[in-house]
Parts: structure tokens; sequence; C-alpha cells
């Protein structure tokens, strides 16, 4: 198979992309925010798009059950996870963050609570708030080298009327990818507060220094019970704008549950191209994959070190997972915001920290799923924009 060259990503061709993240902003404004990667896609999904569409075949999927695409899921769990899943008790959505939403009307009622770890990618939070559900926040511990999980402060937020851990495994925009103790720790907690899980970790193929994703419904047919697992090729395979995901119940009855609350129709249905690329990156993307995290890997440690040389106020701890780097500013004092104040003065446009919850305003994430040229231009905007002096200032001390 032919190596995709990571490196060499012609600047035109992205802007000519219409998708949010080389969209939105003016074309001098570098994007490093969404989480679109900039590479090309893998060479079997190419392949299968440019086919269906040279025989114009855009029509209907057939019935979501009878795509298999559901026994992919089934097979792709077995090979990388070593989790055996029934491909009966999935169902097939259109995205990810549908289904979180989706999962807290099955699953709560308006007023009740919904447990999530901040900081959060935005659209947990709100999915917990536009459907009239309780935040009980439980917020990650930062010690400058790595986020941690706070156990009592997880089991202080629970309250009698909470009922969903709405959890994100890797973690964005930490990075983290959580231990097997550290998920069985949740396991307690959940089972002794009679939680439903539901899990997104749509990142679970983007991780580091050769971790391996555990499944949080994998661990035992008591928490498998209550957990709702979702995923898509998306994020690994960049393909979010052909709208496929799927959902896994580890027991009938979530799943019957889920049908109930939320029929067929009420979801949408995915498009037959997302179906035939996320069959074509499941089955065919391997060597794909593989190539892309091992270079994704490479910018997380120039994205690390260069922080640590060049910018030592900036705190930042070493992504696990994910391609999103999250950025502590607020000893760069940048007003109104550091996001603002790199696109102001950088012409870079980072995401703003105050959307991954509260108390998170100093913080930006940096998307480096790009080729080392652009990301070395993105370091180049953001010194540009800030005073040398307060970049080399050091950190406060750690809380
Ligand atoms: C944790 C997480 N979940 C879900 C999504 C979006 O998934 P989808 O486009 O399938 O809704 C993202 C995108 O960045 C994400 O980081």
């Amino acid at each position: 198979m032919p190596k995709a060259n990571l490196d060499q990503i012609d600047r035109s061709t992205l802007l000519a992309r219409k998708s949010e993240k080389w969209h939105t902003y003016p074309a001098d404004i570098l994007p490093a925010w969404v989480a679109e990667m900039d590479f090309p896609v893998a060479p079997s999904i190419d392949r299968v798009l440019r086919e269906s569409v040279n025989r114009w075949d855009v029509g209907y999927p057939i019935a979501p059950n009878d795509t298999g695409l559901r026994e992919a899921f089934a097979r792709r769990m077995e090979d990388r996870f070593d989790w055996a899943v029934n491909p009966e008790q999935v169902e097939i959505l259109t995205e990810v963050v549908q289904g979180m939403y989706l999962s807290l009307l099955a699953y709560s009622e308006p007023g009740e609570g919904v447990v999530v770890q901040t900081p959060i990618y935005a659209p947990f939070l709100s999915a917990v708030r536009e459907t009239g559900r309780e935040l009980r926040e439980n917020r990650l511990t930062f010690d400058t080298k790595e986020w941690g999980i706070d156990f009592e402060a997880l089991e202080a937020s629970i309250d009698p009327s909470t009922r969903v851990l709405l959890f994100c495994n890797p973690h964005n925009p930490s990075g983290r990818v959580f231990t097997r103790p550290e998920l069985e720790s949740i396991c307690e907690i959940v089972l002794r507060h009679d939680l439903i899980v539901v899990s997104d970790e749509i990142h679970s193929d983007l991780l580091f220094d050769g971790r391996a994703h555990i499944p949080f419904g994998s661990l035992g047919p008591e928490i498998a019970a209550r957990t709702m697992t979702l995923t898509s090729a998306s994020k690994a395979f960049n393909i979010p704008g052909l709208r496929c995901a799927v959902a896994h119940f580890g027991h009938r009855k979530l799943q019957d549950r889920f049908n109930t609350a939320v029929p067929r129709h009420v979801r949408g249905g995915m498009g037959i191209l997302g179906l035939y690329a996320t069959l074509a990156a499941w089955e065919e993307g391997h060597d794909w994959l593989n190539e892309v995290v091992s270079y994704l890997e490479r910018n997380r440690n120039f994205v690390v070190e260069t922080t640590q040389m060049k910018w030592p106020a900036i705190r930042c701890a070493s992504p696990q997972g994910t391609y999103m780097a999250f950025l502590d500013c607020s000893a760069l004092n940048l007003a109104p915001s550091p996001a603002r104040h790199f696109y102001e003065h950088g012409r870079l446009a980072l995401s703003e920290g105050r959307v991954f919850g509260p108390g998170f305003e100093s913080w930006v994430r940096l998307n480096f799923a790009t080729s080392r040229e652009i990301l070395t231009e993105i370091f180049e905007r953001m010194e540009q924009a800030v005073d040398p002096e307060m970049a080399r200032k050091a950190p406060f001390a750690s809380p």
C-alpha cells in the first residue's frame, strides 16, 4: 500500500474545504480548533467513496440491521479490544453526539442528575442542559503532569436523583486514557449508586505509547448491563461529515428502553456513503491508522517539548491519546481570553477553554492533527502574539 504522505499537505486544498475547521474563519486565520484532521482519508475510504459516486450509489441505505455494520463493529471490538459483542445489541445512529442526547432522553427524566467529568467536550454539557437534566460536575484533578480522577468527589457529586454518568474515555480535552484500576473504581461507584453509564469511546483508536483501550462495557456482566457505548469511525478516520455512528447496549433491556424512547425515525438515518466509508475504515484501514497514530504521537511529543522549552508559563499534561492538547495559559494573563488573544494577535484559531466547563476560561485546546510544517507555524503564531518574557515566566506553583 502506498504510504500517505502526511508531511506534504497542500494548504490550498485545505483552504478549499467547506468543512467547519477550514471554513469558519477568514483565510488568513490558521485553524487549530475543531476536531478534524488535516490528513487525506485512508486509501480504502477514498476508493469506496469514488466507486460509489461513479455508480451514483447514493440512494436509500438498506435497513440498518442488514448493512453488515453491526457485525463489522463486533469483529473490530473483538480484534482490537478483546471484547465480545453481540451484533444484535448494536443500533446504528448518525452521530455520537446524537447518541448522547438520546441516551439522556431514554435513561433519565427532566430534573434528574447526570454526572460529567470536566473539563469536557462541550456537547456533554449542552446535552445535559438542553434536555433539562441537572449537571453533577466532577472536575478532574490536574497536577501539571497528569489529569486524574478524584473518586471521593465523584461519589460526592451523586445524589439520589442522579441517573447517568456521561463518561468520556479516552477523554477530550485532557487526552487521558483511563487505566483499569481507575475504571474499576468508577465501576464500584456506579454499582453502588445504581447509575447507567453512557460511555463515549470515539477516540479509542487514537492512543499513544503502546496504551490499550479498555471498553467500559467490557468490565464484567454487571457493568455491561448498565452500559451504553457510543463510537464511530469519524474521529480516527477523519470522516465526521459522513454521519454514521454506533451504539452498543450491554443488555437487551437497556436497548429496549432506548428503542422505545427514541424510535428509529426520530433518530434519523445514516447516509449510505457513511456506511460504506465506515466499513472501509474498520475492515481495511489498519495500515493507514497505524501510520496516522504514530505521526500524531510524534506531533504530541513536539507539542509537549516545544511548550516546555519555549513556554514554561503554560501548563500542559502530555496527552495519552486523542489529538488535542489542553493548555493552561492563566500565567500569561491574556485578555479577554487566551483564545481570543491568539486569534487577534496571532491570527490563530484555538478552542476557547470556557466551552469545556466553568473554571477553564484561561485554557485553550490545540488540535495537533496536521503536518509538522503547519504545527510549527501554529507555535510561531503563538509566539508572535505573546510577549516573550511572559512566555518564559515560570508557571505558578501547582496547587
Ligand atoms: C468525545 C467526542 N465525542 C463525540 C464527538 C463528535 O462525534 P460525532 O461527530 O459523531 O457526533 C467528538 C468530536 O470531537 C468528541 O471529541
